[in-house]
């Protein structure tokens, strides 16, 4: 007699709970509202927060960037946005060399503050703590801390001046063999990153 019941009182709380379920992905879909259109990029926002470094003569930089895309497969092509007010502009578009270095949240409070200066009079390394390794193939300096650097170099300025948009193509390539899960950091805007969480995998076409 107990047992019926409480079986009957599973009954009602799976019935309960898709109802309540179905409910409620109709409100959420119903509660949706506009987004302002500037806000997109928060959602759209590919890839993780890197950290751009350039060299120039005396002058070497760190610049924080998540405007960034893949063009191509291999060899790597990279795009980016760099606003011609970054001095990482100036140094990228005089040198055509870079290294994209790529962090993890343990290193998230110096990719923000690199992000929120300019290396116009500072040393941002030197400031920020971090430290440079020559690179192999371009002038630029690796960053020691990051996972991962990008030896880069400019392939086509065609649409800087209308988009600030480099083309970059990756020509050496550095990981650190431990890291199996890194923690890169994923702009959200205003101050908030997405940290990458587990990895899932499903039989995908795209390689
Ligand atoms: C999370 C984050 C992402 C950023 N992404 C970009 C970007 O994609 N392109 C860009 O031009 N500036 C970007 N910035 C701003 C530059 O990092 C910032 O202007 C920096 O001060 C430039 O340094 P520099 O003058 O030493 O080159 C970003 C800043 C932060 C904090």
């Amino acid at each position: 007699m107990l047992r019926t019941y409480n079986e009957s009182i599973k009954a009602h709380i799976v019935v309960w709970v898709s109802w309540y379920t179905a409910i409620s992905k109709e409100v959420i879909a119903m509660l949706k509202k506009s987004l302002p259109l500037s806000k997109v990029y928060q959602l759209i926002e590919p890839g993780p927060v890197v950290l751009l470094s350039t060299a120039f003569g005396e002058h070497t930089d760190i610049m924080t960037m998540s405007w960034h895309t893949m063009l191509e497969f291999e060899p790597p092509l990279i795009g980016c946005v760099i606003s011609d007010l970054n001095h990482s502009y100036a140094l990228l578009k005089s040198s055509k060399e870079c290294v994209i270095n790529i962090p993890t949240e343990d290193i998230a409070k110096q990719v923000v503050a690199c992000g929120n200066s300019t290396g116009t009079k500072t040393d941002k390394f030197k400031r920020y703590g971090l430290t440079r390794n020559p690179a192999e193939l371009v002038s630029a300096p690796l960053i020691a801390e990051c996972f991962a650097n990008l030896e880069c170099r400019v392939v086509d300025t065609s649409m800087l001046k209308k988009y600030s948009f480099f083309v970059l193509e990756v020509v050496k390539a550095w990981i650190a063999p431990s890291l199996k899960n890194p923690k890169t950091m994923h702009h959200r805007g205003y101050g908030r990153f997405m940290i990458a969480g587990d990895t899932i995998k499903l039989r995908s076409k795209m390689r």
